[in-house]
């Protein structure tokens, strides 16, 4: 039984594969509309969402595929006190592939582990997020051609953004990538996410200046700063408006920058900044969709 819980599950080729597999869904969307026939996909969220549901049902949908689940824990037994297990037991009688996201890290772990359909992680607590790492992945590539010899710009939450954890994870597998890591010193790159890409030999620059190193970046990853996260609100307040990525900072950039950022965008990104060229966050949003599709397929042994 595969399931997806850390980008790590999956081998350089199958992100490949799965990229591949994208491609040609966007270039033939009708060749997988019935792929998933009779199939089930059910979304566990015990945390909110507006995209990764969304996009995981609509990629169920397109595949020809039905969608059931809850969007929020008030509205599933955990309410009542149920274990994550025993809605886990009990949903995989209904599904045949789960997608779940929990505010505990580890949850979807240890949910796996006695599940006999496929669980995807659609977000654990503050750890990781592999799918949101799938969408970041293909826009890559289809900005930049290729996962080397960039430099990333990862800016804003980079403690609690755990779609931060997983992108610099999966990056680090690839050649000569140069890391900056932009946030208030509150904020910074937990050690074991800087110690994985160190011990893959890049460079990591860690700095709490956006304004001086943006001329630098072939990649800005922007974040939200993840107040669910902050056991103190003044906290929050203080530092929700540490970066704000403007249109005169981008005066600063290159002409082929690529701006990221997994939304929900608050302030980080002033919406002046959505109709330069640069601005891949809407792409993102939208290769999501695809790489689930191809994720869904993988994981249920279907092809097209
Ligand atoms: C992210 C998440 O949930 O971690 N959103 C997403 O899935 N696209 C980022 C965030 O909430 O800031």
């Amino acid at each position: 039984m595969r399931h997806l819980i850390d980008i790590c599950d999956l081998s350089l080729e199958e992100i490949d594969s799965l990229i591949s597999c994208a491609l040609d869904i966007i270039a033939h969307p009708d060749d997988y509309a019935e792929v998933c026939k009779r199939k089930k996909l059910a979304t566990l969220f015990f945390e909110p969402s507006t995209r990764t549901r969304l996009s995981f049902e609509a990629a169920m949908m397109e595949l020809g595929g039905n969608v059931l689940g809850f969007s929020a824990a008030a509205s599933s037994s955990a309410s009542k006190g149920e274990s994550v297990m025993d809605t886990i037991t009990v949903v995989s009688s209904y599904a045949d592939i789960i997608a779940m996201r929990h505010p505990k890290e580890g949850a979807p772990k240890h949910a796996s582990m006695k599940c006999k359909v496929p669980i995807i992680n659609a977000g654990d607590g503050g750890h990781n997020h592999p799918t949101q790492t799938l969408a970041d992945l293909l826009t890559i590539k289809r900005e930049k051609g290729s996962f080397n010899n960039l430099v990333v710009g990862l800016c804003g939450d980079l403690k609690f953004g755990r779609t931060v954890h997983s992108l610099i994870t999966a990056m680090s597998r690839y050649k000569n990538i140069t890391f900056v890591l932009i946030s208030p010193d509150e904020l910074k790159c937990p050690q074991y996410i800087v110690d994985i890409a160190k011990k893959a030999g890049h460079t990591v620059i860690e700095t709490t200046d956006l304004e001086n190193t943006i001329g630098t970046l072939d990649i800005l990853y922007m974040t939200r700063v993840q107040q669910e996260r902050f056991f103190n609100e003044e906290d929050y307040i203080r530092l929700k408006d540490s970066f704000i990525l403007d249109t005169e900072k981008l005066k600063f950039a290159k002409e082929d920058l690529t701006v990221m950022h997994p939304l929900p965008r608050v302030n980080e990104i002033s919406v002046k900044v959505d109709d330069d060229p640069r601005a891949a966050y809407f792409k993102q949003v939208e290769n999501g969709k695809y790489m689930r599709m191809a994720l869904i397929m993988m994981l249920l042994g279907l092809k097209k």
